[in-house]
C-alpha cells in the first residue's frame, strides 16, 4: 500500500516528461519515420550506401540517395530502381528516395508486368540483403499462383519518438518491414517468413542464385564479388532475356510508387494522405477474376471431357 503514491508519483513524472518532450521538441514528423524504415531495411546491404534524409532548396521536399556499389549487376540497379524509386506527399511536405548507380547516375524504374517479373526482380535487387532468403510461388488451387517472398524468422527494432509507446519502440518482423518498405503488396507479391517445403511444391529455381544468409562470411562475399562480375562480364556478352536493360528504359516506362499509407507508419496514419491515388496494378498472375473463372472452366472441362471439351469451351469463353 505504501507503494503506491510513489508509482502515482513515477506516472505523474513520466507523462509530464512526455508531454514536456511533446511541446518542447515535437514529434518526429512522419518522413523521418518512413526513413527510418528505408534506412533499417537497406542498410545491412553492403553494397547499398544510404545517404542522409536531407531538405531540398525549398525544404518542401526530404530526398535520400540509395547508392549501389560498383560490383552490383545490372539486374540489381533496375530492381532497386523499380521498388526503391518512391515520391509520398505527407500532407505537403514531399518525401523521394532516389536510386544511383556508382557513377551517381539516377536509375528508373520498370514496369513490372507479372508475379514472375516480379520474383525476378526481388532476387535480383534483394541479393545481398540478409534478411532476404528468396522468393517461391504456390499453388494453392488451380489457376490460380501465388508470388511469395521469404524472408529470415527476425525481429528488425526501430526507435520511433511515438507517445503511445513509452520505450518508443517499433518492432517488425524483418519480412514486415521490407513488405512496407519496397511496397511488396502493389507489385502483387506477399512476404513470409515460412518454410516452403510445408505448404508449396517445389519453388520455382531462383535463377540468380543468391541465396543468402545473415552476416555473411568474408570469403562468400568475395565469391559473390567475383559472380557478380562474372556475370557482369557474360552480360555485356549477351543481353540476358527476362528482365528489361536498363539503358533503354524511359522514365514512364515505370512508375514511381506514391502511395506513402503502406508505409503503415505507426500513430501517424490520421496525417496521411489517402484515397484518390492511382495504384500500380498488382503484378500478381492469378488474382484477376475473369482470368480465374476462365481458367477454372477450361480445367474443369479438360478433366471431365478432355482435350476436346476444353476446346470447345475455350471457343465458346473466350
Ligand atoms: C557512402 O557515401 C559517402 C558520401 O559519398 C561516403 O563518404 C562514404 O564513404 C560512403 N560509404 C561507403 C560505405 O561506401
Ligand atoms: C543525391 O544525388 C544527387 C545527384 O548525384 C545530388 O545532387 C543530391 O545532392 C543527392 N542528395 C542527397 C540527399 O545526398
Amino acid at each position: 500500500m505504501q507503494c503506491r503514491p510513489l508509482i502515482l508519483l513515477w506516472l505523474a513524472c513520466c507523462v509530464a516528461g512526455q508531454s514536456h518532450t511533446a511541446s518542447g521538441q515535437q514529434l518526429s514528423p512522419p518522413w523521418w519515420v518512413a526513413y527510418d524504415m528505408f534506412l533499417a531495411a537497406l542498410q545491412q546491404d553492403r553494397c547499398l550506401n544510404i545517404s542522409n534524409l536531407e531538405p531540398s532548396v525549398h525544404s518542401t521536399e526530404y530526398a535520400f540517395n540509395i547508392t549501389v556499389c560498383t560490383t552490383a549487376s545490372e539486374h540489381k540497379l533496375v530492381a532497386l530502381a523499380t521498388f526503391l524509386t518512391v515520391r509520398f506527399d505527407f500532407g505537403g511536405t514531399k518525401f523521394a528516395a532516389r536510386v544511383l548507380d556508382s557513377h551517381g547516375h539516377t536509375m528508373h524504374p520498370v514496369h513490372v508486368h507479372d508475379g514472375k517479373h516480379a520474383r525476378k526482380l526481388l532476387e535480383a535487387g534483394l541479393c545481398g540483403n540478409p534478411y532476404f532468403v528468396r522468393t517461391a510461388v504456390s499453388q494453392p488451387l488451380p489457376c490460380m499462383t501465388v508470388d511469395w517472398a521469404i524472408f529470415q524468422p527476425m525481429v528488425v527494432q526501430l526507435w520511433i519518438d511515438n507517445l503511445a509507446d513509452l520505450w518508443g519502440n517499433l518492432n517488425l518482423l524483418a519480412a514486415d518491414l521490407l513488405e512496407r518498405v519496397l511496397g511488396l503488396e502493389e507489385f502483387g507479391v506477399r512476404a513470409t517468413t515460412l518454410k516452403f517445403g510445408t505448404i508449396s511444391a517445389a519453388p520455382e529455381s531462383a535463377g540468380s542464385g543468391c541465396e543468402q544468409h545473415p552476416l555473411q562470411q568474408q570469403q562468400q562475399q568475395q565469391q559473390q564479388q567475383q559472380q557478380q562480375q562474372q556475370q557482369q562480364q557474360q552480360q555485356q556478352q549477351q543481353p540476358q532475356p527476362g528482365i528489361a536493360p536498363a539503358q533503354p528504359v524511359k522514365a514512364a516506362v515505370g512508375r514511381v510508387r506514391t502511395d506513402a499509407s503502406r508505409l503503415r507508419l505507426p500513430g501517424l496514419q490520421a496525417a496521411l494522405p489517402t484515397g484518390g491515388r492511382r495504384r500500380l496494378p498488382a503484378a500478381g498472375g492469378g488474382w484477376q477474376a475473369g482470368n480465374v473463372w476462365q481458367c477454372w472452366a477450361l480445367h474443369l472441362a479438360r478433366t471431365v471431357g478432355g482435350e476436346r471439351a476444353a476446346r470447345a469451351v475455350q471457343r465458346w469463353v473466350l
